[in-house]
């Protein structure tokens, strides 16, 4: 018989439930634990109210639970050191070290990396004086991009269609701190022309493999236009993205990337989501995440036939080499982010989520918790995306349909949504 393994799930995202959900389905899979959870792992294991970020409590707690294995989801956790905390104690834990997700957590370390190893990416400087970073956008030509080094909860990047905005930018992250030390520094590159798409490749320091591609929809509004958010729907894969051109991105991008960090001494373990740029030029990396996506992985778990623990084992264990990751053969999958009123902006919590029983029982479609929170037994708003309705289907359109007739039964004041995730990717030619 399997042995039962108690595991701890760090994070409290659609991406998390959708790691739990998964998870949950395997028979050595034993009591399952977030920290801290919302309202859908709660359906899965037991919450936990411990913060991502608190590392000490976590590690305590993994030792008085005899947790057998931590997946550490999110960006935060990572950028504090959560593996080699774990390690320290030799707590069995997934996801890379501190220098290895250095990739993610400064973009200044990432565009530096890139030079050294010849991955493609937009022509950059790095800045934290002021006086010099205005100089190089008065000489730039527009638009001009400009972002905050450190992690700046999505928000640290700024496309500049004007002199003005960019140095009211410069301004705000350099002097006026908005984002506090993650502007310490600030990276001015190239703006980038072309399709935006997510590549995740599992690395167990020195090998790795490919995950299918899919494509976030970033901007608040149809269209793509208005703000940048955390992801407001993705499609997996996307179909016009052929296999000539994953290899292409595994040639020039994760092989001289995992290799490239191993040779620096920081071999990269866990998930390496490098957010690519589809340019007339090829495909460039516009910025590194050293984790899952949080809508992507939402797509990868409806989409995933092999064991997700298997391929964590493999990870850590340095076996991806003998790893064979199943797919479901000729299917595509969707999630699509019901959110708050007024994100990414300011939202109201505590509104009372309805319908979300009646649109999880229509065919292929789940759905995953984001910010939700059970008050007195209703199920309530608590955060900027709420919900993620995911389908699959023999289509992408097909998936599409499914995830959007769903939609229809669920309601809570000021749900707002996209109605046109997928729909430019089902125009687009293969390339
Ligand atoms: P990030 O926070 O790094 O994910 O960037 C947010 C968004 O900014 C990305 O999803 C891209 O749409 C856009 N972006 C970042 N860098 C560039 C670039 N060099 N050129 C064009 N767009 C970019
Ligand atoms: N898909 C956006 C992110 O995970 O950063």
């Amino acid at each position: 018989m399997l042995q039962k393994q108690k595991i701890l799930i760090i994070g409290s995202g659609g991406r998390e439930h959708a790691v739990g959900w998964k998870v949950a389905q395997y028979e050595r899979a034993g009591d399952l634990y977030f920290a801290p959870g919302n309202a859908g792992t709660l359906e899965l294991g037991t919450n936990v109210s411990i913060s991502a970020t608190d590392i000490a409590k976590l590690v305590e707690f993994a030792q008085k639970e005899k947790i057998d294995l931590t997946l550490a989801l999110p960006d935060d956790p990572l950028a504090l050191g959560i593996v080699d905390a774990f390690q320290v104690e030799g707590l069995r834990i997934w996801g890379p070290t501190k220098g290895a997700a250095e990739l993610e957590w400064s973009k200044a370390y990432a565009k530096d990396f890139m030079k050294r190893h010849s991955i493609p990416t937009a022509k950059y400087e790095v800045f934290t004086d002021f006086k010099k970073a205005k100089m190089y956008v008065e000489k730039g030509s527009l638009p001009i991009v400009i972002k905050a080094s450190g992690l700046a909860l999505g928000k640290g990047v700024t496309v500049a269609q004007t002199k003005e905005e960019a140095l009211k930018t410069l301004e705000d992250v350099l002097i006026n701190k908005i984002f506090g030390n993650a502007g310490n520094e600030v990276v001015i590159e190239e703006y980038l022309d072309g399709i935006e798409i997510s590549a995740h490749a599992i690395s167990d320091g020195q090998s790795w493999k490919m995950f299918p591609p899919s494509q976030d929809h970033k901007r608040i509004f149809d269209g793509n236009v208005g703000p940048n958010t955390g992801g407001m729907g993705v499609i997996a894969p996307p179909p016009f993205v052929g296999s000539a051109m994953m290899k292409k991105i595994e040639k020039e991008i994760v092989k001289p990337t995992i290799e490239g960090m191993a040779k620096e001494g920081r071999p990269f373990v866990g998930i390496l989501y490098p957010g690519i740029m589809l340019t007339k030029e090829g495909p460039k990396v516009f910025e590194f995440n050293a984790r899952f996506g949080d809508p992507e992985t939402q797509t990868y778990m409806r989409l995933l036939d092999t064991d997700l623990l298997d391929i964590v084992d493999a990870s850590i264990d340095g076996k991806i080499s003998d790893l064979k990751i199943k797919w479901k053969e000729n299917t595509f999958a969707c999630n699509i982010a019901l959110a708050s009123g007024g994100y990414p902006g300011t939202y109201e919590k505590g509104n009372i989520i309805s319908g979300i029983v009646e649109a999880g029982m229509q065919t292929d479609v789940v759905i995953f918790h984001a910010g939700t929170k059970v008050v007195r037994q209703d199920l309530t708003t608590n955060g900027g995306r709420v919900l993620g309705v995911s389908a699959i289907g023999g289509s992408m359109k097909e998936a599409l349909e499914k995830a959007y007739r769903a939609i229809e039964k669920i309601k809570f004041e000021g749900m707002q949504y996209r109605k046109d995730i997928g729909q430019s990717a089902l125009e687009i030619k293969k390339i």
